[in-house]
C-alpha cells in the first residue's frame, strides 16, 4: 500500500446523520457510537455541531476526551462565536479538528445576503481564526456542486492560503453524478494554487441514489477523504453509506486500489446499533448490511452457492462481521451458550445484563421453538429501547379481535402507578393505541407505523417501529415480540417516553433548538 492510495474515512453519523429528523440520539448513545467508530478504525469522527445546543456541546466534549485513535471534529458555521464554541468542545481531543463551512452557491449566498467579495472576506476571516486555534482545519463550501467553477476555485484558494488542511466538496442536495463529481475534484486539483499540499474530501448526499458512486468517482479523481455515515443515515435520502464505500474499495481493489483503516468485521455490529438508537431500520435489500444482502433463496442461487460460494457471493459474510453459522438456539440452551452467541453477534454484556437478557430469551424460547440470530438481535434491541425505569411501562394487555369488532384492555404503569383503560378501535392496533391515549392523553401525532417479521414462520417475532411528532420534536420507538399487538404498544409508549425526556430537556437547556445552517 502506498500512502497515495490511503483514503481517510470521515464518519458524520453523529452530526449529519443525527441531523435527520427523528434520528436524535441520547447523550449515552452518542458516546457509545463514537467509541465503536473509534475502535473500528474510522480516521475522523465528526462528533456534532457544538453551537447547536448545550447537549451537542457536551456530547462533542466528552467524545473528544474519550477517543483514543480517531481525529475528533466539530462543525462550526463561518462565524467567530461558532468557531470558538467548537474549539472549546474539541480542544481536549488527542487530535482535534475544526470543520467550518459556508454555502457558496448562488442560492446559498443569497440567504445571508453576501455578495461574492463579502463572502470571500468572511471565509478569509473565519478560516484564519480557526487555524489560529487549531492546526487541523477543514473548510467546506456548502452546495459546492452548484457553485460557479471560477468562484469555487477562488474561495478554495483563499481557504488554503488561510491555513485549511482539508477542503471538503459537498454535494449538499445530492445533485451531482459520477463523472461530474470526478471532474470537479480534478478541476480543483489542477487549477487551485496550493491544492497539492492539502487533502480533498468528498461529501455526498443520496437524493438521486448516486452518493456511493459519486464518492468513489471523486476518489478516482484525487479526493482522499470520504465523508459518510453508518447505514447511509442522514437527512432526506441520506449520506454516502460508510459500509458501501469501504467494501467497494475492498472487494474491487483490482480496479479501485485504495485502502482504508476500517476493520470491516465491525460493520455489522455498528450498523445494528445505529439502526437501533436512531430508530431508522435498515431496508432489507440495503447493500452490505441489509437482512437479505447475503440470502440466497432462489433455488438456482442456493444450488450454486452450495457447490461454490463464489458463484453468487462477491464477499463473505464474515468480512463484515456477520456470523456464518446461524445455529438456532432453544429452550435448553444455557446462559454460557447465550453469552457466546451474543459475543458472536457483537454484544459484550455484563453479568447483570446477561441475567436480564437470559430471562427474556427463555420466555421467547418457550413461545418459539427455534431462536435464531435475528431473534436475539431483536431481543437486544428491544431491551435497550425499553428499560425497566421508563415513565410509561406496559403491565398487562388483552385484545379481543375478529369480525365482531376489536376491544383492548390495557394496564400501564404511569410513573409507578397502575392505570387501566378498555377501548375499542378500528382494528386491534387502533384499539390499543386508543387505550394508551385514554390513560396518557397527549398531542403527539403518529407519523409512521411499521411492522417487520424478524424471521420466517408464523411464530416469528415482529419488530414494530413507530415515529411520533410533537411540536416539531420527533421521537421513534421500537419493540419486538411474537405478539405483534404487544410489540406495537411497547413501541408506541417507547416513543412517548422519548418525547417526554426530550420535552424535559428543552425546558432545561433548549436542546431542541433548530440552528439555521446559514452564517448571517
Ligand atoms: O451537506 C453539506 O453541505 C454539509 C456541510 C455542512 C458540510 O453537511
Ligand atoms: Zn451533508
Amino acid at each position: 500500500m502506498t500512502d497515495q492510495n490511503r483514503v481517510y474515512i470521515f464518519d458524520t453519523t453523529l452530526r449529519d446523520g443525527e441531523q435527520s429528523p427523528g434520528a436524535t440520539m441520547s447523550h449515552a448513545e452518542k458516546l457509545e457510537i463514537a467509541a465503536m467508530l473509534d475502535e473500528m478504525g474510522v480516521d475522523i469522527i465528526e462528533a456534532g455541531f457544538p453551537i447547536a445546543s448545550e447537549g451537542d456541546f457536551k456530547a462533542v466534549s466528552e467524545i473528544a476526551r474519550q477517543s483514543q485513535n480517531s481525529v475528533i471534529c466539530g462543525l462550526a458555521r463561518a462565524q467567530i462565536p461558532d468557531i470558538d464554541r467548537c474549539w472549546e468542545a474539541i480542544r481536549h481531543a488527542k487530535r482535534p479538528r475544526i470543520h467550518t463551512f459556508i454555502g457558496t452557491s448562488p442560492l446559498h449566498r443569497a440567504i445571508p445576503n453576501l455578495d461574492m467579495d463579502q463572502m470571500a472576506e468572511r471565509i478569509e476571516q473565519t478560516v484564519t481564526h480557526a487555524r489560529n486555534l487549531c492546526d487541523n482545519v477543514q473548510w467546506s463550501p456548502m452546495d459546492a456542486t452548484r457553485t460557479e467553477h471560477d468562484y469555487l476555485c477562488r474561495v478554495v484558494e483563499i481557504a488554503i492560503k488561510c491555513g485549511a488542511t482539508t477542503i471538503n466538496i459537498p454535494d449538499t442536495v445530492g445533485y451531482t453524478a459520477p463523472k461530474e463529481s470526478a471532474d470537479l475534484i480534478r478541476m480543483l486539483i489542477e487549477r487551485v494554487p496550493g491544492a497539492d499540499g492539502i487533502i480533498f474530501a468528498t461529501h455526498c448526499h443520496n437524493d438521486l441514489g448516486m452518493a456511493t458512486a459519486n464518492s468513489l468517482a471523486a476518489v478516482e479523481a484525487g479526493a482522499r477523504q470520504i465523508e459518510c455515515t453508518i447505514n447511509g443515515l442522514g437527512e432526506r435520502a441520506g449520506n454516502t453509506a460508510l459500509e458501501e464505500v469501504v467494501m467497494a474499495m475492498r472487494v474491487r481493489h483490482d480496479i479501485m486500489p485504495f485502502d482504508t483503516g476500517v476493520d470491516t468485521t465491525k460493520i455489522m455490529g455498528i450498523s445494528r446499533r445505529v439502526a437501533q438508537v436512531s430508530g431508522f431500520p435498515v431496508q432489507f435489500n440495503k447493500a452490505i448490511v441489509g437482512k437479505n444482502a447475503f440470502l440466497h433463496e432462489s433455488g438456482i442461487h442456493q444450488d450454486g452457492v452450495l457447490k461454490n460460494v463464489e458463484t453468487f457471493e462477491i464477499m463473505r459474510p464474515a468480512d463484515i462481521g456477520l456470523n456464518e453459522n446461524n445455529i438456532a438456539m432453544g429452550k435448553h440452551s444455557g446462559r454460557a451458550a447465550l453469552r457466546a452467541k451474543l459475543k458472536d453477534l457483537g454484544y459484550e454484556v455484563g453479568d447483570n445484563q446477561l441475567k436480564d437478557v437470559f430471562v427474556r430469551f427463555k420466555a421467547l424460547a418457550d413461545r418459539k421453538k427455534e431462536v435464531y440470530d435475528e431473534d436475539i438481535v431483536a431481543l437486544m434491541q428491544d431491551s435497550a429501547a425499553n428499560t425497566g425505569d421508563d415513565y410509561l411501562q406496559v403491565k398487562h394487555l388483552r385484545v379481543v379481535c375478529g369480525s365482531d369488532g376489536q376491544t383492548a384492555d390495557l394496564t400501564l404503569i404511569v410513573d409507578g402507578q397502575e392505570q387501566t383503560a378498555s377501548t375499542t378501535g378500528d382494528g386491534p392496533v387502533d384499539a390499543v393505541f386508543n387505550a394508551v391515549r385514554q390513560i396518557y392523553p397527549h398531542e403527539a401525532r403518529l407519523q409512521l407505523y411499521q411492522v417487520h417479521a424478524v424471521t420466517e414462520g408464523t411464530d416469528a417475532q415482529a419488530t414494530v417501529s413507530v415515529r411520533m411528532e410533537e411540536e416539531g420534536r420527533i421521537a421513534t420507538g421500537q419493540a419486538a415480540d411474537t405478539d405483534t399487538i404487544l410489540a406495537s404498544v411497547k413501541a408506541y409508549i417507547g416513543a412517548l417516553n422519548r418525547l417526554r425526556v426530550r420535552r424535559e430537556q428543552v425546558g432545561k437547556d433548549a436542546d431542541a433548538k433548530q440552528v439555521s445552517m446559514y452564517s448571517h
